[in-house]
């Protein structure tokens, strides 16, 4: 048997890529023109694109409530029984409806069928990193477009300015776990000029870590020393070296927690919390895939790693959450702000094709009350 490992970008596309499935029926919208959805190829999501769908936050907000969700900003696209649903390339808040969930349910019964080989398995969760590593040689910092959507979900990440928690703090700290290219780190420096911030970027894989610290050598050197990048795993049981414990005011987790192996949860959840990265009030920024997203359901056969967990194409793992599963590892320990899901109808209209995104959303606090 062939070892398992990080492979050319261009085999894994053409190996791997996951051919959209045919859904059962048509479903979500009021007024639709065609009974049969056929989303074969059309939403190009390469692996780990799904996260890079920033289309999701092109218009504003509404989102539906779960467990605890209290100011919602997402996309303001909302679709009536008046519309006609191909009118537009895409829709907020459209409930998917239970055609859909049933639909969701078969082809993950399917990919239970035919989960991934034992020996693969062992490969995807051994070295996860290296598959990362593969990713980001081949993409660099082009993949992942730049999270513009960031300053109208998480305002808090720029209006700290004039709040008065940080008016005499000389430093607010930002901290990116898994930061990838640094698609959220360079745009959050470049809006926010206050010599105060210092970002800590950080992913255990080396190679994102080496592009994150390219581009900052292109910066001004003021810009420079108001940034870091370092290699972290964030499920290690030891905290990274130079970022002291309490002393994080953010930190922001957007499409990394999925990327974990479900024994890893309550130790990165941990690392945020009793080992304490953050200081008491501060904020945990999340954003990741929800149960039943469109890049879940199209996966097919040998893909399936655990119920949830997939291997992409790539190699690279992913998980798709409740909201429940969101509040309860986040509740037990923070105050839970926010916790909603961002759905999105994405429509072909020349093909008359409807495919379904999920996201969750949350802000978790660190109880000011507590000790770190
Ligand atoms: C989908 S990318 C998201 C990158 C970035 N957050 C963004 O939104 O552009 C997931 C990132 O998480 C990183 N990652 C996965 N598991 C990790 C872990 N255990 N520790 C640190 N980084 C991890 C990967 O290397 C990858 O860069």
């Amino acid at each position: 048997m062939e070892a398992i490992g990080p492979r050319s970008h261009a085999t894994v596309l053409k190996v791997t890529e996951p051919e959209p499935p045919r859904p059962l029926s048509d479903v979500g919208a009021k007024k639709a023109t065609s009974s049969v959805i056929d989303v074969r190829s059309s939403l190009s999501l390469s692996p780990a694109s799904c996260s890079n769908d920033n289309s999701s936050h092109g218009g504003g907000g509404s989102a539906t409530p779960a467990t605890t969700d209290t100011s919602a900003t997402f996309g303001s696209r909302l679709l009536t029984p008046k519309q006609d649903v191909f009118e537009y390339n895409a829709w907020d808040h459209v409930d998917p409806g239970s055609d859909h969930e049933r639909y969701a349910e078969e082809m993950i019964r399917q990919q239970r069928e035919f989960p991934a080989p034992a020996e693969e398995k062992d490969a995807y969760n051994a070295r996860p990193n290296e598959f990362w590593d593969q990713f980001y040689q081949s993409n660099q910092n082009k993949f992942f477009k730049d999270r513009k959507w960031l300053k109208l979900e998480f305002p808090e990440l720029f209006n700290w300015t004039s709040s008065p928690r940080f008016s005499s703090a000389s430093r607010v700290r930002v901290m990116e776990l898994g930061c990838g290219a640094g698609n959220i780190v360079f745009p959050l420096l470049q809006e926010m000029p206050d010599r105060r911030l210092m970002v800590h970027a950080c992913d255990f894989s080396k190679t994102a870590v080496e592009v994150v610290k390219g581009t900052r050598e292109k910066l001004q050197p003021e810009d420079q020393a108001r940034c870091d990048a370092f290699i972290w795993d964030i499920s290690s049981d030891r905290l990274p070296e130079g970022v002291a414990e309490g002393s994080v005011d953010f930190i922001v987790m957007v499409f990394v927690f999925s990327a974990l192996h479900p024994s890893q949860w309550r130790q990165t959840i941990d690392n945020l919390y009793k080992a304490s990265l953050l200081k008491p009030g501060g904020m945990v920024f999340f954003r990741d895939y929800g149960r039943y997203d469109l890049a879940q359901v199209r996966f097919k056969k040998h893909r399936l790693l655990e119920d949830n967990l997939y291997a992409r194409g790539d190699g690279t793992r992913v998980y798709f959450f409740t909201s429940e599963q969101i509040h309860a590892f986040f509740g037990e320990r923070f105050v839970v702000e926010q916790n909603a899901v961002d759905r999105r109808l994405i429509v072909n209209r020349k093909r008359k094709v409807k495919m379904y995104r999920v996201w969750l959303q949350g802000k978790f606090r660190k109880p000011d009350w507590l000790d770190p």
